[in-house]
């Protein structure tokens, strides 16, 4: 697909249809694609968890929505979806990283981080995430994930990754909500600032 096509047509999709499940080499080059997003110092702080089974899939949203939680996470729509992808930011990465020679901060110097780059990172990858799913004309939503720590028990996370959401992913079914108003977008002139605010 041409490249202003697929920002064009990248749109949160959030039905799928359960029947078609996505073949692992669509899945394999969606993360790979993830890896090519940029990081501070290259520090590639990020972690990418598939779920592709019926089973793992259940758990994902079993754990995502413990009874008493105060928000639900995702909607029921999109439980129908054939694959789940946990972008998870490693922050200690980022540590490690600028302790070293050519970047010469003192180890853990968290103060450096104004900006948690962990989190805009694995952002990033999520977006090239976003963007490959498009051009392989399936459809994605990115939501968000409250309670970390069971996902993680779940799936044997280590306890230094934080899942930034999560984006469930598949053949777009008959979508019920509609699509955001075209005048709902923010103009440019709105947005942008040529040389001065
Ligand atoms: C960080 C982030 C979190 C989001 N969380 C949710 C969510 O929990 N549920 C949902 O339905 N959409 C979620 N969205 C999707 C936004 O509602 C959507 O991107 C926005 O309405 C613009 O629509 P478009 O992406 O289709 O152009 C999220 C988007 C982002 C970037």
């Amino acid at each position: 697909m041409e490249f202003q096509d697929v920002v064009r047509k990248r749109k949160m999709v959030r039905s799928f249809d359960p029947e078609r499940s996505v073949p692992r080499e669509t899945l394999e080059r969606i993360v790979r694609n993830a890896t090519r997003a940029p990081s501070a110092g290259f520090s590639q702080g990020w972690g990418f968890l598939v779920l592709a089974t019926p089973e793992e899939r259940a758990t994902f949203w079993e754990v995502t929505n413990r009874p008493g939680q105060e928000e639900s996470t995702g909607s029921p729509q999109m439980h129908s979806a054939p694959a789940i992808i946990v972008p998870f930011a490693h922050k200690q990465a980022y540590l490690d990283r600028y302790a070293q020679p050519d970047k010469g901060f003192p180890p853990n110097y968290e103060a450096r981080w104004r900006i948690p780059h962990w989190y805009v990172d694995t952002a990033y990858a999520s977006l090239m995430m976003l963007l490959t799913v498009t051009d392989e004309e399936l459809g994605a939503i990115f939501f968000s994930v409250r309670d970390p720590a069971p996902l993680r028990e779940a799936f044997g996370v280590p306890e230094g990754y934080d899942p930034i959401g999560a984006i469930a992913l598949g053949y777009a079914g008959v979508d019920q909500r509609p699509p955001p108003r075209r005048d709902e977008r923010r103009g440019i002139d709105d947005v942008v600032h040529w040389g001065r605010w």
